[in-house]
This record gives C-alpha cells, structure tokens and sequence, in this order.
C-alpha cells in the first residue's frame, strides 16, 4: 500500500506538492496582505522536522516535485535546515526537482547554500524594475536586495524565473522593459493574472488593477512577434515563444482558462493542512497523524483519504462577483477566502 502512487479519482497522478513554511513574509504586497496581517501563532506551525517528514512521506507516496512556498520562506528560522535533509531525496533520486519561490529579498545571503542542496531554479517574485513601484507594490519591500538576490542566483548556477502579477495602471508601462531584462539577463519570465484570494479580495482589485493577461499576451504579440509552445506542466501556466527574443514566456491565468483536467498538484500550509485544490475550501488536517505517532502509517493513511475527495475544478469566477473595480466592500462570491500567503499560491 505504502508504494501506490497518489492517483485521484479523476485518473490524475499527483507528483507536485507545493509546500508552505511559513505565512510570515518581511514584505506586505498589496493584492497578497493586508498591511496588518494577523499571522499564526509559532506554535501552531510544523517544526522543520515535521515538515520534513511530511515531504518525504509524500516522496514515498510517489511526489517527484517538491516547491518550498510561504509566505517568504527564506524568512523561515532555520530553513535551510530543511533544504539541506530534503536534498537527500534529489541524491537518492527519488525527487527529480526540489525549488522554492521567493520574494528574493534573502536570496543574495542563501543563493550559494540553496544551490549546494541541489536547487537548480527559483521562482522569484517581481513585478517591476521601478523602486518606488516597487515600494508601493511591496509596502515594505526594498527593490535593491532583490535585484543582488536574483544576481547571485544566477551566479550561483540556478536558473531564475520572474513571476510578474500583471497589475493594470501600475505595471502596465513596464511590459517590454520587464520582458526585454529577463531577455537579457536570461531569466524565465511568467505573468500571473491577479487572482481573488483574501477577504478584501486585495487592494489590487479593490483599486481595479485587474489586468486580463490576454491583454498582457496581445501586447507582447504585436511588438515582439508570438509563437505558442505546446510545453505543459500541469499546472495553469500557457507558455509561448517570443521571436524577436526567443525567450519564453509564461502566462499563468486561473481566471480565464481551464486547466483543472491536467491539475497534477497539492498544497500543503505550514500548518500541516492538505488543499486539494487552490480553488477549494475542502482541506484535510496531516497535522494530528503526523503527531500522533512516530511512523508514518496514519499520516499516509490520511493522505489518501484526501486525495481521494481531489475535487475536479476550481471554482473562481469573477461572473458571479460584482465588477472588481468598484467593489469594496469585498463581500463577494466566487473568490476564495484565504490568502495566498496561507496555501502559498
Ligand atoms: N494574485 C496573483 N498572484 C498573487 N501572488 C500573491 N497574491 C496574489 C494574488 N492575489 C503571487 C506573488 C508570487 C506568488 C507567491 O503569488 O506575486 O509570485
Ligand atoms: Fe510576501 Fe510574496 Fe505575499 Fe508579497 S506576494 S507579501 S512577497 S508572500
């Protein structure tokens, strides 16, 4: 039993779990927090041990990819740690891929030790080469450090991707000078469509920053040339080639395609609480099997039992709230109560 891949009813193998350390962050982006977000106690967390056990029980049960998220995880006390056991399973080859996605603002301290561990890639989070809009996108973040962080990735042999959140009004004019510095320093470039999480729906939407990346996508047809790449990762991302560059480009857009019937993944809080779906309140608890004995038989057991109720879609829908722009109460349906910092996106 303990070898049988994770499959769910709809035929979908799950080897992608996506895992948050923390939901603390030392920036407080603004379709992301609030500026006084309440976080959970450190008790409640899983130790670093625990979040071991809980990787490696899913490696056992057949996860081949494995994403360290937060909140921030390089905020995470002790995080490389964890890194530093979990590479074990890139050694014995059991795991193909072990990555992280950051906010960047610690990377040019830790880029050397996480490419020791075996970490080829990073996703790093960043949607404008502007500091001040920066500063405004982040509230707390500094645009400086981040830009040294992606640096010494890229020095230390890991291949960076730049996650955008397409912000209309706001990032907007920075389309080609954000796609032309990826080009140049050879970063992988995706841009996110920003997505319903938290009670106020984030400011972003509040202030009706929605930016359709079909939009995004025409621009960059029309000035760069656009060649669509059958490439497929099982998660929502679309990639396309642009000609002028030859870079590829990614669009991730929960909102407006479906990409559910390929869905390959789970997420996991730093709670120890399984979501099935990004979409979906439905979680499970691994936490109480996880401390309720020292092997593993309850804890798989209940992993299981989670992936068995994997919901076959997700449910945001934009149609069924009233219009983003002029909401602000926020109360609206169709969105997703949590914020991204609580199942880390
Ligand atoms: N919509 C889209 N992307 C979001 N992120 C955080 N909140 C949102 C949102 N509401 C993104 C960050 C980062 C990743 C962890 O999630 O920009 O790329
Ligand atoms: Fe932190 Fe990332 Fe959320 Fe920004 S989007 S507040 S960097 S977790």
């Amino acid at each position: 039993m303990q070898n049988v891949p994770l499959i769910d009813p709809f035929a979908r193998p799950i080897t992608y779990l996506r895992l948050s350390v923390t939901d603390r962050c030392d920036f407080r982006c603004t379709y992301c927090m609030s500026e006084a977000m309440q976080f959970l106690p450190r008790a409640d967390l899983l130790t670093l041990e625990e979040l071991d056990r809980l990787s490696s029980a899913f490696i056992d049960l057949g996860v081949r990819k494995l994403r360290i998220t937060g909140g921030e995880p390089l905020v995470r006390k002790g995080i490389m740690t964890l890194f530093q056991s979990l590479s074990r399973h890139l050694d014995s080859g059991a795991l193909e891929d072990l990555t992280l996605t950051t906010n960047g603002s610690q990377l040019a301290r830790y880029a050397g030790d996480l490419a020791a561990c075996g970490i080829r890639r990073v996703n790093v989070s960043l949607d404008t080469l502007d500091p001040e809009k920066f500063a405004a996108i982040t509230r707390w973040g500094k645009l400086a450090p981040v830009l040294d962080g992606i640096a010494a990735a890229k020095t230390a042999g890991m291949r960076v991707k730049i996650n955008a959140v397409a912000l209309k009004g706001v990032n907007e004019d920075e389309l080609h000078a954000l796609t032309d510095w990826c080009a140049a320093q050879g970063h992988d470039l995706t841009f996110i469509e920003v997505m319903p999480m938290g009670e106020d729906m984030g400011d972003a939407l509040r202030l009706g920053q929605y930016w359709p990346l079909t939009d995004v996508r025409a621009r960059l047809a029309a000035h760069y040339g656009m060649t669509d790449l059958p490439l497929r990762t099982g998660g929502p991302a679309r990639y396309v080639r642009l000609n002028a560059t030859g870079q590829q480009i990614g669009f991730i857009t929960p909102l407006t395609h479906n990409f559910c019937e390929s869905c390959n993944r789970v997420r996991a809080t730093c709670t120890g609480q399984l979501y099935m779906c990004l979409g979906q309140n439905d979680m499970a608890d691994l936490r109480a099997p996880l401390r309720a004995s020292a092997d593993n038989a309850a804890l798989t057991a209940a992993i299981r039992a989670a992936i068995a109720r994997k919901p076959k879609g997700h449910d945001f829908d934009y149609s069924r709230a009233a219009a983003p722009a002029g909401n602000v109460t926020g109360k609206v349906s169709g969105q997703m109560p949590r914020h991204m910092s609580h199942t880390g996106g």
